[in-house]
């Protein structure tokens, strides 16, 4: 495999929160929320809006549980109202009906499925995404792209490691899981970034893999979506469809392509402006574990995920009624004081307590384990690659940027070169 065919361009367009693909997503917002979700959290549990209202950001955005104009929104700041939603999928769910004019998300996979279609279609790929197996996806896909990245760069004696190294790991990790070729990973990316125009982009490129794998399966992820059987509502067992499959790959190519990156460029900023923590890490790579859920915790790249409210209900004395939009701020509640003490400092050594940077309840991230592979491989190995590895101090400090998708500007390093 060589990871010298991507597109510097194409990646820093694809890759780089201030770029056009990333403004409605609100990449431009350059302000610490932190403060206005603590002051939030601390006059309420529930308030009527949107995050990126109380956040007064007044442009276009468009991201999961929005825009939907014509439905009363609300959101939630705190650790016990955002678990207590996330949990309850009888009264929050994550697609309704849709009203005149709103999208039709249906075939858009799991992430939009309620109850037992969703339990069943999660556990069709489920078993690809337990612990055990990130070894398998190490083997095949993560550990190849990371050293082929630092192959790139080692000669050099400093880096932006936010598109140069960041960036490909997570986007060749999983479309190289459904036998998509790095030519075309960037086209991949793409598509599933385009807000919908894409969509005709991937059946071409995915139907005549799906094809080759129903007649040779191999040893990745599109083969497993090939071979797996589902039980309709007529208790009949079938085979995925072609679409299904289509339907299912545009989730996992998208979710698996765009997260890890950001939140290892966090991890990355934050770990190499702390010198105790940097050097436990170069002392103990298993300490890089502490260090990534750390990292989930104090800045989860996504930090709002969002439930239509299934019933007329009342949470935390505020009155929702069916239909609407109920914002779970994963971020805000990651730093609920009753939780965590000093919940704003990035602190690897501190406790271990589960946090719901990569969700709560059945839609709990499916990727979670192989971004966590992802991530402390993808850390570790600069750590034993490029001797000195730190920030660069040249240029301007990197800063977190992003409102519904959040990671840093830059990541400029600085390292001892081979040469
Ligand atoms: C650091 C990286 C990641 C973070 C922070 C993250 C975060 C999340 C969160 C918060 C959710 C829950 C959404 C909700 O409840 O509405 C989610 C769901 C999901 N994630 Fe991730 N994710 C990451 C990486 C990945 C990767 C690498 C993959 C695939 C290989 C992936 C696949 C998915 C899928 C398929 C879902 C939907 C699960 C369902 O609906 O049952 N994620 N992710």
């Amino acid at each position: 495999m060589s990871a010298l065919v991507l597109d510097r361009d194409r990646m820093r367009a694809l890759f780089d929160l201030r770029s056009v693909t990333y403004a409605i997503r609100g990449g431009g917002y350059v302000d610490d929320p932190y403060p206005v979700f603590h002051r939030l959290r601390e006059t309420g549990p529930i308030h009527a809006g949107t995050p990126h209202e109380h956040l007064g950001w007044t442009e276009d955005v468009f991201f999961q549980g929005l825009p939907y104009p014509d439905r009363p929104h609300f959101s939630a700041y705190d650790y016990e109202t955002c678990t207590t939603i996330l949990k309850d999928d009888s009264r929050f769910v994550t697609i309704l009906p849709p009203l005149p004019g709103e999208p039709d998300m249906s075939q858009a996979g799991m992430l939009f499925m309620n109850g037992k279609r969703h339990h069943d279609y999660r556990m069709l790929v489920q078993p690809s995404f337990v612990p055990g197996k990130a070894v398998w996806w190490l083997d095949r896909w993560i550990k190849t792209a990371i050293h082929q990245l630092i192959d790139l760069i080692d000669h050099d004696d400093r880096a932006d490691l936010n598109v140069e190294f960041c960036a490909p790991i997570p986007l060749l990790t999983i479309t190289g899981s459904f036998g998509i070729t790095i030519e075309d990973a960037l086209t991949v990316r793409e598509a599933v970034t385009s807000d919908g125009h894409g969509l005709g982009v991937l059946p071409p490129l995915l139907v005549p893999i799906i094809a080759a794998r129903r007649k040779k399966p191999q040893d990745d992820l599109i083969s497993v979506l090939v071979q797996a059987e589902v039980t309709d509502e007529h208790g009949m067992v079938h085979r995925l469809t072609d679409e299904e499959i289509l339907g299912f790959s545009f989730l996992l190519l998208a979710a698996g392509s765009g997260t890890t990156w950001k939140q290892m460029g966090i991890t990355l900023i934050a770990l190499l402006q702390q010198p105790v923590a940097l050097a436990a890490a170069r002392n103990d790579r298993t300490f890089l574990r502490s260090v990534v859920e750390e990292s989930v915790r104090w800045t989860p790249t996504d930090p709002v995920f969002a439930r239509f409210v299934a019933e007329d209900c009342e949470l935390g004395g505020v009155a929702m009624p069916a239909g609407a939009v109920v914002h779970t701020c994963l971020a805000a509640a990651n730093r609920d004081p009753l939780r965590w003490q000093r919940p704003d400092e990035f602190d690897p050594f501190r406790q271990l307590k589960a946090n719901i940077g990569f969700g709560h309840g059945p839609h709990t991230c499916l990727g979670m384990h192989v971004a966590r592979a992802e991530l402390v491989h993808g850390i570790g190995a600069p750590l034993d690659r490029l001797p000195d590895l730190r920030l660069d101090p040249d240029p301007p400090t990197p800063r977190i940027i992003g409102l519904y998708e959040r990671g840093p500007d830059a990541v400029p390093v600085r390292f001892e070169g081979a040469s």
